[in-house]
Order: structure tokens, then sequence, then C-alpha cells
């Protein structure tokens, strides 16, 4: 069975969204959580759309973008038990797996390019939180809001 991942975007970051999902459906089982054109649109709404599926559990990681991932790793770090990190190369993807236990990974649509993005989401995907005083922090974030 494929895995199952969460994926939104606003409309900076369709573009780049549309073409990582024609990747990702080959191996995971994409659930897109829009937007689905490049008419303007909200990025607290549609991410804060997402956050809330992935926190009742339709999913256990999202990707998020939005034009730069600043917005929207802002916004889904309002939500207590979101851990958001806004990723740029491959080294601080596997640390935010690793360190943050990030359960959404951020990207910026007009930051990336698609082949870098793929390889900064098969990295954070493959790696493994460890754990250990790592999860002393992880709820000590919890307990911030
Ligand atoms: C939309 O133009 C843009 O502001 C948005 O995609 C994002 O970059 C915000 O942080």
């Amino acid at each position: 069975m494929k895995e199952k991942i969460g994926i939104v975007s606003d409309h900076g970051g369709f573009e780049l969204k549309s073409k990582l999902i024609e990747y990702l459906q080959i191996k995971y089982d994409v659930q897109d959580q829009g937007v689905f054109n490049e008419t303007s649109v909200d990025y607290p709404v549609v991410v804060g759309s997402a956050c809330k599926k992935l926190l009742s559990g339709e999913f256990s990681n999202l990707i998020a973008l939005c034009g730069t991932g600043i917005g929207a790793s802002i916004a889904a770090n309002r939500f207590k038990g979101i851990r958001a990190a806004l990723c740029h190369d491959e080294f601080t993807a596997e640390m935010s797996k690793k360190h943050n236990n990030a359960n959404v990974l951020v990207l910026g649509g007009r930051i990336l390019a698609k082949d870098l993005a793929i390889r900064i989401i098969e990295k954070w995907l493959a790696t493994s939180f460890e754990g250990g005083r790592h999860e002393r922090r992880t709820k000590q974030l919890d307990a911030l809001s």
C-alpha cells in the first residue's frame, strides 16, 4: 500500500505543486488539498485547512507550498501539534525530521526547481525522528501554546 501524503499550495506554489504531484503520485498516495488553479487565494486559509486534516489524521505528512514558503510556514506553525519546516536543501529537510519531527515540509514554489524540490521531499520522507532528547524538546513546543 502506498504511503499517504497530503500536499497543499496557494497560487504562488501551484505550478511547482502540479509538477511535484506528477512525480510523487507514482510512489505515494498523494492527497491534493488544492489549490487547483492560479487564481489568487489567501495562504492562511488553504494551508490552515490542510493542517486541520493532518491533525485529524487524514495523512501523517503534509507538504505545503506558497511563493516563498514563508507565509505557509508561519500559518502552519500557528497550530498546536504542527511542526512545519521551511527547507531549501536536503540537509535541513533531513534534520527537520531527525531533530524536530517536522510533520509539515514547506517549500517555496517560486524558489525551488522541481528536481531539487523532489530531492528535498524524498530525503524528508525517508528520514525518521531520532527521539531521545529531541522528544523532550518537541513536547516543550506543544507546551508553548
Ligand atoms: C503570494 O503572492 C505570496 O505572497 C505567497 O505565495 C507567499 O509567498 C507568502 O508568504
